[in-house]
């Protein structure tokens, strides 16, 4: 009721204040923030259209918690009991913690993270698929949230946890992708933050995206920026590269995101006994591979069909009987509870 009275006063107040001045010290400006009265808003409608806009007292907005800044991604399934099962969400906490500390943030502790994780994924628990039908992908993000004007770390920060039940990630389902590697534009630097799961690294990646999907592609492959000689990732996942037993991935060094999944999958794929390689991996050898599929939260593991680079389109092997089949079954059998978890990856909530 207070804040309904304030804003009420609010209101009422003229539009302009007509004092010449605000009430100021003009002789000592330095760059902090000194919110002027007013701010203007004007929102872009679906179609792309900005109308409409309007003056407001300065003051917090509203903001969709889906509004992303450093965020994670970690799923929620439910096994053949019903119960629902957790995949390595401690490593998502790592994960956000080093990123934060890329980026000059605070970010909760790994017990902190877990908790919120497990109690958002409870209290959704009517939201999560049932089994074999999807998962209940969880998005804890990390958000600078208080008002500054310079370059500096926030004020304040704002750690959320919302969820959504998913499907599969791309239109194709679960077919065989068909990927586009990018030359014109990179999606990280070294030294930059491409390692840190943030915005930051998915925004600049829209535009090779967008085009590429208007050619009929499924995602694209960024290369090295330096040389443009080597395979990096793609704009939603890791990539993988399969030559008899042999399988390789590009070595994480700061562009790449270090994905759950990732990891996971070159532990599953040792224990089969293949030898997993990560290196340097250039864009040559997806000439001469036998398979190539992706990796991710969101993803899962995708089967690659066709490549395209300068031109040249190279297919691939895929189904039943493929590596990356065998792969992605291990791992969706420990995600989901239908084998037994020896690795202490999953939570049983
Ligand atoms: C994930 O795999 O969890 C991601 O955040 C990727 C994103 C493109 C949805």
């Amino acid at each position: 009721a207070q804040a309904a009275s304030a804003l009420r006063e609010e209101r009422k107040k003229p539009l302009y204040q007509d004092a010449e001045y605000a009430d100021l010290d003009w002789d000592n400006l330095g760059f902090g923030l000194t919110p002027a009265d007013y701010m203007y808003v004007m929102k872009c409608s679906k179609d792309g259209e900005f109308t409409e806009g309007e003056l407001s007292p300065y003051g917090n907005i509203q903001l969709s918690p889906s509004a992303g800044a450093i965020y994670e991604g970690t799923k929620a399934y439910r096994n053949e009991n019903g119960k629902l099962l957790l995949f390595r969400p401690d490593q998502n906490a790592m994960r956000m913690k080093i990123g934060a500390e890329r980026m000059l943030m605070p970010s909760p502790s790994v017990d902190q993270f877990v908790l919120a994780v497990k109690q958002t994924a409870f209290a959704n628990k009517r939201w999560v698929p049932p089994s074999g039908k999807g998962s209940l992908y969880i998005r804890p993000l990390l958000m600078g949230s208080g008002p500054i004007l310079g370059l500096g770390p926030a004020p304040e920060y704002t750690f959320i946890v919302y969820a959504s039940p998913v499907g599969n990630y791309f239109k194709e389902g679960t077919a065989a992708l068909n990927l586009y590697v990018e030359e014109e534009y990179v999606r990280a630097a070294p030294g930059g933050a491409g390692g840190v799961k943030s915005i930051t690294n998915y925004a600049p990646v829209l535009k090779a995206l967008s085009r590429a999907k208007s050619r009929g592609f499924s995602d694209v492959l960024y290369l090295d920026s330096v040389k443009k000689k080597y395979l990096e990732e793609a704009s939603s996942c890791n990539v993988f590269v399969v030559k008899g037993r042999t399988i390789s991935t590009p070595a994480t060094n700061g562009t790449i995101l270090e994905g759950v999944t990732r990891k996971s999958v070159m532990e599953i794929a040792s224990d089969l006994g293949y030898k997993v390689v990560e290196k340097a991996v250039p864009v040559d050898e997806l000439m001469d591979a036998d398979e190539v599929f992706c990796t991710g939260t969101a993803v899962g593991v995708a089967p690659v069909g066709t490549i395209t680079y300068q031109d040249k389109r190279t297919e691939y092997e895929t189904g039943d009987e493929s590596v990356c089949q065998k792969l992605r079954s291990a791992l969706v059998s420990i995600q989901t509870g239908v084998t037994e978890d020896t690795k202490g990856w999953v939570t049983c909530l």
